[in-house]
């Protein structure tokens, strides 16, 4: 089974009412989402190592410390886009990788259709970070992952809003045994159920819709 966490934090809970509420209009849905991507940066980049070098304070030479390895982000486009700031403005050397994939809106599998990886000196030691607001399915989340699997990354982190238990009960079936050992979910909020549309209940309606206004 990958790792779940469920980031319980007030202001999280918060924002996250705000994302919820259909009278929240496209600007402060946007504040909204931004604001929670920091929380949830700071709480993937706690598993990030780190090596020390030496600094001089004003006062005496002491230990400073700095991440030793790549962080790569991946939003989902297009809703992961609303992630994307935070974990930069958190740590700005993270390069930034795109997949688009859309759900085909009769069977609910994901249609792939865009996919760039940056140029990363070591697969192995690199960390990826993938962006997915809503795990409904699972579809997009797993897609994703198993694309980063498959080209050698080993420690794979799925940072989201909401899921559903349909979507984690199917990425605890997607992966094996060592992938999912080291793939980790960290979401907002665990919610009841998909309806028959594939949608989130209660969910917050489409995250890209609304925040791109295409509703
Ligand atoms: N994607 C969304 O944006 N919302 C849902 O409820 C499900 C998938």
């Amino acid at each position: 089974m990958a790792k779940l966490k469920i980031l319980n934090h007030p202001l999280v809970a918060e924002y996250l009412s705000i994302l919820r509420d259909k009278n929240t209009d496209k600007h402060n849905f946007c504040v909204a989402i931004d604001k929670i991507s920091y929380f949830l940066a700071a709480d993937i980049y706690q598993n990030l190592n780190v090596e020390s070098y030496p600094i001089l304070t004003p006062l005496k030479k002491t230990k400073g410390f700095k991440v030793k390895e790549n962080v790569v982000i991946m939003p989902v486009l297009r809703a992961g886009l609303g992630f994307t700031k935070g974990f930069i403005d958190l740590y700005p050397k993270v390069k930034v990788s795109h997949i688009g994939i859309f759900r085909n809106e009769h069977t609910l599998q994901p249609v792939n259709y865009y996919f760039k990886f940056p140029p990363v000196r070591d697969k192995k030691n690199t960390k990826v970070i993938i962006l997915e607001p809503m795990i409904a399915t699972g579809g997009s989340a797993i897609y994703a992952a198993k694309k980063l699997f498959e080209i050698g990354i080993k420690k794979v982190y799925i940072a989201s809003l909401i899921a559903a238990p349909e979507g984690i009960k199917e990425i605890n079936n997607s992966f094996s045994k060592s992938q999912s050992e080291n793939l980790t979910v960290t979401v907002c909020a665990y919610d009841e159920k998909l309806n028959d549309k594939g949608y989130i209940v209660p969910g917050l309606g489409d995250a890209g819709d609304r925040m791109f206004g295409t509703v």
